[in-house]
């Protein structure tokens, strides 16, 4: 096993590279089919060897799983699917024993109507004080029976249900996730509390979900296109929200990463502000097309749009939401739209996969913080999964032509030749979402054994960008390329180069590569669709 990772900084969240845990596909410790906290405490050993610094685990709280635990019933316990909140401390504790940090997802925009506010607002009925921590009003037309307001919702459809006594409640995900008020007390203090309960249990931070739609426009007003504020995205008032939080975290030494999807770069940068949130996602750069300019660009504007507020930028390729990075850059589009998922899309996958390895490299480079989702770095493909097993809303929700999430987040293949690839420990039990039958050639142990892998890449690179104090937090200067080619000095002496021009480049002057995403040909040039980091 390896050693533990020494803290690199203080400030460790300004540059580290955490690894995204989807708990229910990562292993599956108890043979159910289902992966859980016992899987993944057997299995802490593969990620401090990958060398990783923390981990985020998207929701682990007790929930019916209509949207795969964003669905939330109880913040202060485990789901039993995944295990007990003794078994949560007992991995934290495990964790930082390896030098690893723990984040929890808090998910403040709605809960479960399985949560008991829901259920004490449903039971007391029309104007109780129990309704107010929610969104209950009246439908308009003349018997009630449409719904108080046109808002669209962010999985397609409705965005209103109606209850037996003739109220209807806004979700902006599914009917089972109600939203709650944030104009009311309760509800800002219960989210503290929470905070405060997981900071206590030594969690190191808090990924915040759907962070920018928790206010809304206090007269729900229809959504009009084009009119600004939007009734529930970005309104000004969530900032003071995010102040009162960072006072708790601070209380604890916790960070936070918002998930924040907002193309204006000045009302994103709003949210880092130094008494708000410390970091937040960079969904440009992951909707980013597989396209020189376009990334030189989505780079660029990423760190001009942190600077003034000096708050790190995350570079991040992929989640338990978006196709995954080999296929989407084995497509004609190769950047990220959830408008535009399909089924049967054409992929090569072995391009996408050579231009992954080059992502990689190239993400580990750029200063700041990188997210790594479970299976990134196995190189998996988006699988496809057999429309009877399909689980995921979204695919249910667009009416069918929208493949859902689930292709991303198929159960991880350990071992090439054990029962469901070694994700289970118990053959004959199928994992909750079926493995393609090639799902071996991807596993751990398959990998581990093969230098030109994409575990070894990234190993390795890990290792690295570990050992070379310019990567990761501070300064970058782009260097003089060829057209098509991005090269970039992250210090007088360290280079990276990624040739996306379609055909072979020469190779700077330097004096050792540090680590290529492709052998290098003799000729001292650089492929296409290749990184490399040089010595110089
Ligand atoms: C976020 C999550 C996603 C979830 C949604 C609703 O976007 O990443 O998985 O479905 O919020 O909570």
């Amino acid at each position: 096993m390896a050693a533990p990772h020494p803290p690199r900084t203080d400030d460790w969240w300004r540059d580290a590279v955490i690894y995204q845990v989807y708990p229910r596909s990562f292993a599956d410790g108890d043979g159910d089919g289902t992966g859980d906290l016992a899987g993944v405490r057997a299995r802490l050993p593969h990620l401090a060897e990958l060398g990783v610094d923390a981990l985020w685990f998207t929701p682990w709280y007790a929930s019916p799983m209509v949207d795969g635990g964003y669905d939330v019933a109880d913040y202060r316990a485990i789901d039993p699917a995944f295990g007990t909140l003794d078994e949560a401390e007992k991995l934290i504790a495990e964790a930082a024993e390896l030098g690893l940090r723990v984040i929890v997802d808090i998910v403040p925009n709605h809960v479960s109507d399985q949560h008991v506010w829901f259920r004490q607002a449903l039971a007391a009925g029309p104007g109780s004080p129990e309704r107010e921590r929610f969104h209950f009003r009246p439908g308009r037309g003349e018997h009630g029976e449409l719904p108080p307001n046109d808002w669209p919702s962010q999985f397609s459809g409705n965005t209103w249900t109606r209850v037996p006594d003739g109220e209807w409640y806004l979700h902006l995900f599914t009917p089972e996730q109600p939203d709650l008020n944030w104009a009311h007390p309760d509800v800002r203090r219960e989210h503290e509390d929470i905070l405060r309960f997981w900071f206590a249990r030594g969690v190191a931070g808090v990924r915040i979900d759907s962070a920018a739609l928790l206010t809304k426009d206090p007269d729900l007003r229809d959504f009009t296109e084009g009119v600004d504020p939007h009734p529930y995205i970005d309104l000004d008032e969530i900032h003071d929200v995010y102040r009162s939080w960072r006072a708790v975290a601070d209380e604890y030494g916790g960070v936070f990463v918002g998930e924040v999807w907002l193309p204006d770069a000045e009302r994103f940068a709003r949210y880092l502000r130094p008494d708000e949130l410390h970091t937040a996602f960079n969904f440009n750069f992951l909707a980013c097309p597989w396209d020189p300019d376009r990334l030189r660009r989505t780079i660029d504007d990423t760190l001009a749009e942190h600077a003034p507020v000096n708050a790190p930028a995350t570079w991040v390729l992929c989640n338990h939401d978006v196709t995954r990075t080999a296929t989407r850059y084995g497509r004609e589009d190769t950047g990220f739209d959830f408008a535009k998922k399909r089924f049967g899309i054409p992929t090569d996958l072995e391009l996408g996969t050579r231009r992954a390895r080059a992502a990689a490299l190239l993400t580990l480079a750029l200063p700041g913080s990188v997210y790594l989702y479970q299976g990134e770095e196995l190189g998996l493909p988006e699988a496809d999964v057999p429309l009877d097993r399909v689980q995921d809303p979204m695919h249910f929700r667009s009416g069918g032509t929208d493949p859902g999430r689930d292709g991303c987040r198929v159960p991880l293949p350990w071992e090439a030749e054990a029962p469901s690839y070694g994700f289970g420990t118990h053959a004959g039990t199928e994992p909750w979402l079926p493995q393609p039958a090639d799902w071996g050639r991807h596993a751990v142990d398959r990998q581990t054994a093969d230098p030109g892998s994409m575990l070894a890449l990234y190993r390795t690179a890990l290792g690295v960008r570990r050992a070379e104090a310019a990567l990761g937090d501070g300064p970058m200067r782009w260097l003089p390329s060829p057209e098509g080619v991005l090269a970039f000095a992250r210090a007088e002496d360290l280079q990276c180069v990624v040739n996306l021009s379609g055909a072979p480049v020469d190779l700077p002057p330097h004096t050792e590569v540090l680590l290529s995403s492709e052998p290098l040909p003799a000729d001292g040039s650089l492929p296409t669709d290749t990184a490399v980091w040089l010595r110089t």
